[in-house]
Order: structure tokens, then C-alpha cells, then sequence
């Protein structure tokens, strides 16, 4: 790990809390829940995460969540996971949660949000390290599912932020749920999607005409679509790009082929961020690293991804003004020079 990478200041933007839960934390969850698992230990458990694609993840990371149940089992969860960025310099995370896989299974809305907005809180009152909540929708499931989740959620309104979707990408076009995004943008939501992980360019493209939305999760797509970029870079619409979770779901072969250099010299506001980083093999410095490693960056060009995910964030101008002063000054510190 290069001391640039571990000291830089970062902001992470694409995190599913239910992806932090290491094989330690389901073991000890189950054994505190009285839940017998199928895996006789942790690393029995952590072999069995080999992924050729999305959904072979998707069916490892739903049953994974099994084990939790109680308010106290979403602040462990979500307190391990602060615990490592805090240790990763990570100074805002804005992290998803995904309800429907949790009252599937009769787990109420209640535990979910005040389990990890406590931990959340925690975590602000003791390092400073500030956060937003964005609740999810499965795109596997029905629209009607969504909207039953939206009403289920108004009594929390005030803890959540925005919504996002995500699960299967192919076949669950953003087109599925127009009428879910214009209800939850008549709330006062701010709207993000997955786009363009798995799925085509156009899926970005509806994302952004027919739901609205303000950010993109993944769409790494973009690439395979000169006006898209063009329109993206223009309108400095995020990116929230996830190297080694493209890896392992072999949206990529190799980290060399992520579109990162390309996407940062076409203008496009391309941040670095860990999605579900228990199954995907590293946090954010292990995100960092890895793409270092793999596309050979400079100083620089970290810096601008870094100083891009503050612009991407969604604190308030005061707050990112001062991070972004964190973020040139480690960069004066090491005498990197941006490019103009
Ligand atoms: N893509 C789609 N669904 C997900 C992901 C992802 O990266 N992580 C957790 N659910
Ligand atoms: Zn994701």
C-alpha cells in the first residue's frame, strides 16, 4: 500500500452495508441468533466466494444476510464497516441498504434504520466522519414491491436521503420503475441507480432521461458510447465506479481493461468506491491500490479521482469546501500538480 493511497482523504460513495459482512461477523451473528449455517467455518464460508458473475454473487450475498435480525445486528454490521474506513482515512461514506431483503424475512424497517443510524451517529460524534443513507430498491422484484417499501419507509423519511436500485441489471430495465422514482422524487428524495455494470448503455441513458437521477452506480458501460460520454463529462454527472468488485464479477478480465484513465481525460466526474467489499476482497485503500496496480495512475490522477468524489457527494457546500482542502493539501504535500 503507497503512503499516498493510505493518507489520502476519501469519500466513498457506493457501499451496500449488508456487502460488509465479513464471514467473522456471520458466524458470530449466528451463533448470537441461534441460526445454524451451512458452512462449517469461516474460511469454509469464505471459499464459497467465487463469482463469474453478478447474479452467482447476488445468491451468496442474500443468504449471507440471513443472520440478521436485531437493531443491535445492523449497528455491529454497520459499526465493523466504519471502523475499517475510519482506518482506510475515509471521511464521508454514503452507504445503501436494501429493506426488501430484510422484510422479506420479517425483519422490520425499524431495526434496519435505527441499527445503522446509530452506529452512523457514533461514528460522526467520535472521528467526525460525516454520512448520508440511501435506501434501495431490488429491481428483481415488482414495481409494486418498491412502492410498498417507499410507503413503508415514510415514517423514517428524515434518516434517508435518497433511493437507489439495485440487484439483477439485465431483463430490470430503469424504465420498471419510472412511476417508483416519481413518487420518491415528489418526497424529496435524491435518486441514484445502477446502470451499466452488466446491463448496456442505454440503461444509463433511461436512468438518467426516464428516473432522473443525479449519479450513476457503476455505469462503466458509458465507454462503449461516445455522446453518452460526452454528455456525461459535460454535465459532470458521477460516476461511481468499483474496481475490484468489476474484477471479481468479471465485468472485466483484468484491471488494466477498466475504463478509469479514459474516463478522467474525457472530463467525467469518475469516483473509486468498494460496493460490497466483505465479498469482493478489499475497502476503499484496497480499491485505491488495486487500481494503481492495475492502470498504473499518477499521483495526480488519484488526486482528481479523490477531489471528484467530494464534488459527488452529497454534503453541504461549507462541508465540501473543507474536504476539498484536505484533499489539495495532502496533494501539496507530496508536490502533485493537477492537470489543468
Ligand atoms: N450490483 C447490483 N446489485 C448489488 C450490487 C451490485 O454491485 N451489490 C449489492 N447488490
Ligand atoms: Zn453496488
Amino acid at each position: 500500500m503507497t503512503h499516498f493511497i493510505s493518507a489520502l482523504p476519501k469519500v466513498e460513495l457506493h457501499l451496500h452495508i449488508e456487502g460488509t459482512l465479513e464471514p467473522e461477523l456471520v458466524f458470530a451473528l449466528a451463533k448470537r441468533n441461534g441460526i445454524t449455517l451451512n458452512y462449517l467455518d469461516e474460511s469454509a464460508l469464505r471459499a464459497a466466494y467465487q463469482f463469474h458473475d453478478l447474479q452467482s454473487f447476488l445468491d451468496v450475498y442474500y443468504a449471507g444476510m440471513q443472520v440478521l435480525l436485531t437493531e443491535q445486528d445492523f449497528f455491529d454490521l454497520t459499526w465493523a464497516y466504519l471502523v475499517r474506513s475510519h482506518a482506510d482515512n475515509v471521511r464521508h461514506v454514503e452507504i445503501f441498504f436494501d429493506p426488501q431483503a430484510h422484510l422479506a424475512r420479517g425483519v422490520p424497517m425499524t431495526f434496519v434504520v435505527e441499527g445503522i443510524v446509530r452506529a452512523l451517529e457514533q461514528a460522526r460524534q467520535q472521528w467526525g466522519l460525516t454520512s448520508r443513507l440511501i435506501m434501495s430498491f431490488l429491481r428483481h422484484l415488482t414495481e409494486e414491491s418498491a412502492m410498498e417499501t417507499l410507503r413503508l419507509a415514510e415514517p423514517f423519511r428524515s434518516h434517508l436521503s435518497g433511493i437507489g436500485l439495485d440487484s439483477a441489471e439485465k431483463g430490470n430495465p430503469p424504465t420498471k420503475f419510472a412511476r417508483v422514482y416519481a413518487q420518491a422524487r415528489a418526497q424529496g428524495y435524491r435518486l441514484v441507480a445502477h446502470a451499466g455494470e452488466e446491463g448496456p448503455a442505454s440503461y444509463i441513458r433511461d436512468a438518467l432521461d426516464i428516473l432522473q437521477v443525479e449519479r450513476i452506480d457503476h455505469g462503466v458501460a458509458a465507454i462503449t458510447d461516445a455522446p453518452l460520454m460526452a454528455r456525461l463529462a459535460q454535465a459532470r454527472i458521477p460516476l461511481t465506479v468499483c474496481p475490484l468488485s468489476n474484477l471479481k464479477l468479471k465485468v472485466i478480465d483484468q484491471m488494466s481493461e477498466l475504463p478509469v484513465r479514459q474516463l478522467l481525460a474525457a472530463g467525467v466526474c469518475v469516483t473509486i468506491n468498494s460496493d460490497d467489499p466483505a465479498y469482493f476482497g478489499g475497502y476503499m485503500n484496497a480499491n485505491y491500490q488495486a487500481l494503481q496496480d492495475g492502470l498504473t495512475l499518477s499521483d495526480a490522477e488519484l488526486l482528481q479521482l479523490a477531489l471528484n468524489s467530494v464534488e459527488a457527494c452529497w454534503l453541504s457546500p461549507p462541508e465540501k469546501a473543507r474536504l476539498t482542502q484536505a484533499v489539495y493539501a495532502h496533494g501539496d504535500a507530496y508536490g502533485v500538480v493537477l492537470a489543468p
